[in-house]
């Protein structure tokens, strides 16, 4: 017998695909650099607080030690922020791998989890990646005043006896679409306690309306709930890889025991933590990407094209054809933004709030 390790791997690896990361980025921009317009991945371009880079710096005279196994000083100060405790936070390599650790500790072979059909795209992944199977329930239609947008209603009636999680995200990924407090909390009572609900908050901090607030208002009232959030977004520090969830103590001592004990590493966990604590910053990186975001949807309105609403840092815009020729004439054009057929969506782009600069070269590019 020949090796082939393709038919060694496990019955849910062999059914999984690898991350397709769209373009060369990395070789585009040793290429043409400054000619790119880099909007494919809900960057933020405003960057991070200088205090970030500083106290990364000075971590940089520790670098030969270990991290901080516990991540107890972003911990703390996470705990302090949000006013929890401690011992309801749990970090990871980015949110992601949070998403990743949820599903393998709780999922698995012979249960089911419960997503939007366009809820992020990593709550399918972490469920095939535990064995587990995706109940993938329509989104609200193209017709729907919430197009695209979770049903909440419609999750709460799709968990079956073998249901370990519900995943949302609020606001969402790629549909950029939210819900209030009244359909979580009609939810949060529908679906069963030995149910988690993970509310994926990735852009909370990016939100202007008064209906969502933070799903951490349930928290105490719902041992079942787990809202993760992460340092990629609007703290800008996405190359860092640092995220967290807030749980109940249960949750976070079963993940515990699957984390890998230096998962966050010592620069990321000293940036946040200075991120965290720099309010000023964080506002000021809010209120340039809303008024961009403003500012882009209106010229792309202007020009006829159907920008969804957004409460995140990129704009989905419908093109009722298929968006695949235009995706490849912005790129030809240096212009990254991201065809979302994976998703379903093949009419559609995402495409991330950029630089004024960036912002104006997609347009110039625009037919
Ligand atoms: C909705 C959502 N959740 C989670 C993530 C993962 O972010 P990270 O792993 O950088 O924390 C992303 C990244 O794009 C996202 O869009």
């Amino acid at each position: 017998m020949r090796f082939d390790a393709a038919t060694l791997a496990n019955a849910p690896t062999a059914a999984l695909r690898a991350y397709d990361p769209g373009h060369d980025l990395p070789a585009l921009r040793r290429l043409h650099g400054e000619l790119l317009a880099e909007l494919g991945s809900n960057e933020n371009p405003f960057g991070p607080s200088p205090l970030a880079i500083a106290a990364m710096r000075s971590a940089l005279d520790d670098i030969h030690r270990y991290p901080d196994p516990k991540g107890g000083a972003l911990k703390h100060a996470l705990a302090a922020e949000l006013g929890t405790e401690v011992g309801r936070i749990a970090l990871g390599n980015g949110s992601h791998e949070l998403l990743m650790l949820l599903a393998q500790c709780f999922a698995g072979p012979g249960t089911s989890s419960v997503h939007s059909e366009y809820g992020f795209a990593v709550f399918a992944i972490a469920t095939a990646a535990a064995g587990a199977r995706s109940i993938r329930v329509p989104a609200f239609a193209r017709t729907h005043v919430r197009r695209y947008g979770h049903d909440l209603e419609a999750l709460a009636a799709a968990v079956e006896a073998d249901t370990r999680i519900v995943f949302l995200a609020n606001p969402n990924n790629p549909t950029g679409s939210w819900f209030d407090d009244g359909e979580l909390e009609a939810l949060l009572a529908r679906v069963p306690p030995s149910v988690l609900v993970v509310v994926d908050e990735a852009y909370h901090e990016f939100v202007d309306q008064d209906g969502p607030r933070s799903a951490l208002a349930f928290a105490s009232r719902h041992p079942n709930l787990v809202v993760t959030r992460t340092f990629s977004k609007a703290y800008a520090l996405a190359g860092l890889r640092v995220g967290y969830l807030v749980a109940d103590p249960g949750v976070i001592e079963v993940i515990e025991r699957l984390r890998e004990s230096f998962n966050v590493n010592a620069l990321a966990l000293a940036a946040a933590e200075a991120a965290l604590g720099d309010r000023d910053h964080l506002a000021a990186a809010r209120s340039w990407t809303l008024a961009e975001r403003a500012w882009l949807a209106d010229r792309l309105g202007a020009r006829g094209y159907d920008v969804l609403p957004s409460q995140t840092n990129f704009l989905l815009v419908d093109l009722g054809v298929d968006a695949a020729e235009l995706e490849q004439r912005l790129f030809a054009r240096g212009v990254i933004v991201r065809p979302m057929g994976g998703y379903g969506l093949g009419h559609a782009l995402r495409i991330s709030i950029g630089r004024r600069d960036e912002n104006e070269r997609l347009l110039a590019a625009l037919p």
